[in-house]
């Protein structure tokens, strides 16, 4: 089995202006350093707003952080008159690694769907970068029963038609929207059921090398009290957190224990 690396996400979304993600890094890497954090056991990226990434980047290449970080958006668009968007190659440019691509929330209230998802998909590699695509069913496809073969299904259809090379750059963020912000966590067998069961379609689409360098992450209500029992599934990769990601003690804490 491949050893992948966990990968603590904080989707900071519509929340820390830059002067407070300036305050959230230095006291995030002060924690960190205080407790002899192991980067190479686990990698932290924070996914601050548009106008907070230059601060990020300044403080982590200024002081040679070992902190990753990207954005929470982009636009399927390279350059020119739209308003408003940001290009993939602008997010690659201010030293972003990661793009959170097919949220649930950008798909709720933006037109996003599956088909230009993809088109995210493939600006995000176009411009060097790793898509963290989010998945996840709501509780309506729960009740019916089919929420493996939805959440799946979103895989599957935004990464069919790509080659194995850019496969294998994939993030994947198992986010049962009933879990959003609702503190009713995923059990760690459900979200163990959905990881295996994406990894085994991408071993379908893709092969097993590919599938199992793919990091799975899982997202919806994490938070220090649950993060243990989930990080011990064997395809649970990580998390991608939101409300928990906002208190640097919080998540420090949930580093120490990934
Ligand atoms: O992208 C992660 C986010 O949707 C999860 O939010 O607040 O339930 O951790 P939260």
């Amino acid at each position: 089995m491949a050893s992948r690396i966990p990968l603590l996400a904080g989707n900071w979304k519509m929340n820390l202006d830059h002067l407070e993600a300036t305050y959230f890094v230095q006291k995030l890497v002060w924690l960190l350093r205080d407790a002899r954090f192991d980067y190479s056991r686990c990698e932290i990226a924070l996914m601050p707003s548009f106008t907070s990434l230059r601060s990020v980047q300044v403080l982590v290449e200024a002081d040679k952080l070992k902190i990753r970080y990207g954005a929470q958006a982009v636009s399927v668009t390279t350059q020119g008159a739209f308003t408003g968007d940001v290009s993939a190659d602008m997010i690659a440019h201010l030293g972003c690694s990661y793009v959170i691509v097919g949220h649930s929330e950008r798909r709720k209230y933006h037109p996003e769907d599956d088909v230009n998802i993809v088109d995210q998909v493939r600006a995000v590699l176009a411009a060097g970068m790793q898509p963290i695509l989010c998945v996840g069913e709501s509780f309506e496809e729960r009740r019916q029963g089919i929420e493996l073969d939805f959440a799946v299904g979103q895989v599957h259809d935004v990464t069919r038609d790509l080659s194995d090379k850019e496969a294998a750059k994939l993030i994947i963020a198992y986010e049962p929207v009933w879990a959003i912000g609702t503190g009713m966590v995923a059990t760690p067998d459900t979200a163990q059921q959905a990881a295996k069961a994406i990894r085994d379609d991408l071993g379908e689409m893709f092969g097993p090398a590919v599938a199992d360098t793919v990091r799975i992450l899982y997202g919806g209500s994490v938070s220090s009290k649950n993060a243990t029992h989930l990080i011990g599934e064997p395809d649970v990769d990580g998390f991608l957190i939101g409300g928990a990601s906002l208190d640097p003690d919080e998540l420090a804490k949930i580093a120490r224990l990934t």
